[in-house]
């Protein structure tokens, strides 16, 4: 498949601007792009995202943010400002939160000459379980909660959403073909899955309808981080 799009999206789990600029400048010619989470965008701050689109590589900034509606307007059209191209929110935040998260990317990105990021929904954390979501008061069976969830952010309009690798062919069956699945939990042939319980090989997640997957520790921890990506990316295309 040589016309495919790189769907790695690495994940710069990192704790400092320096180590992530050397994940990136060794890696972004061989990835789709690079996800930055809590801890290093906590720690770098807006920075470390305009350093990585200075590279020209995509960015998911992933930050889940979860609040009133306002206030997640505001928070993306931060992330619009800085110019994203993915970004994620709590679809337990609710209909209205997800609406006004659309929305805002999509106002902010007409009014800056850019193209609206997508604003992906998370489900169900995949840390959580039957127990775990009935001590936060839903009673429902883990996989029907994603289901509902995915089907509200797609109500409310987002144009994607953030899947454990198991979850992507059974949501594919029931959204619509539009949307984006993203997923991590991604672990390369024979690898080591560390603290990822439920994984599958890139080719798996590809085959099950994964639009983008999100790869850390087996390229970031790999002993040549950018021979683990092309040997990767290399597998996906044949
Ligand atoms: O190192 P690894 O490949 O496990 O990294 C996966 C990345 O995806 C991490 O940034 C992790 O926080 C994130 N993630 C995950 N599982 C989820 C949601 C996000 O591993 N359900």
């Amino acid at each position: 498949m040589w016309w495919m799009r790189n769907p790695i999206l690495v994940a710069l789990d990192v704790p400092t601007m320096d180590q992530a600029l050397a994940l990136v400048h060794e890696l972004a010619p061989v990835v789709g792009g690079f996800k930055i989470g809590s801890e290093l965008f906590t720690a770098a701050g807006p920075e470390i995202v305009r350093m990585v689109r200075a590279t020209g590589s995509t960015v998911f900034l992933d930050l889940k943010f979860h609040d009133i509606p306002n206030t997640v307007a505001r928070a993306v059209a931060a992330a619009v400002r800085l110019d994203v191209q993915m970004l994620t929110v709590h679809a337990s935040g609710g209909f209205s939160m997800m609406q006004a998260a659309e929305d805002s990317a999509q106002r902010t990105a007409s009014l800056t000459g850019r193209n609206a990021p997508l604003v992906l929904g998370v489900t169900v954390l995949t840390s959580l379980d039957g127990p775990a979501l009935a001590e936060v008061g839903c009673d429902d069976h883990v996989g029907r909660q994603v289901e509902r969830l995915a089907t509200l952010a797609v109500r409310a309009g987002l144009r994607g959403l953030v899947c454990s690798p198991l979850e992507v062919a059974g949501l594919r069956q029931i959204l619509p073909s539009r949307i984006k699945l993203v997923t991590p939990g991604i672990r390369p042939e024979g690898q080591d899955p560390s603290d990822q319980r439920r994984t599958l090989t890139p080719q798996e997640a590809l085959a099950a309808g994964a639009d983008w997957m999100v790869i850390g520790r087996p390229i970031t921890g790999a002993s040549n981080p950018r021979k683990m990506a092309e040997a990767i990316w290399a597998a996906l295309q044949t």
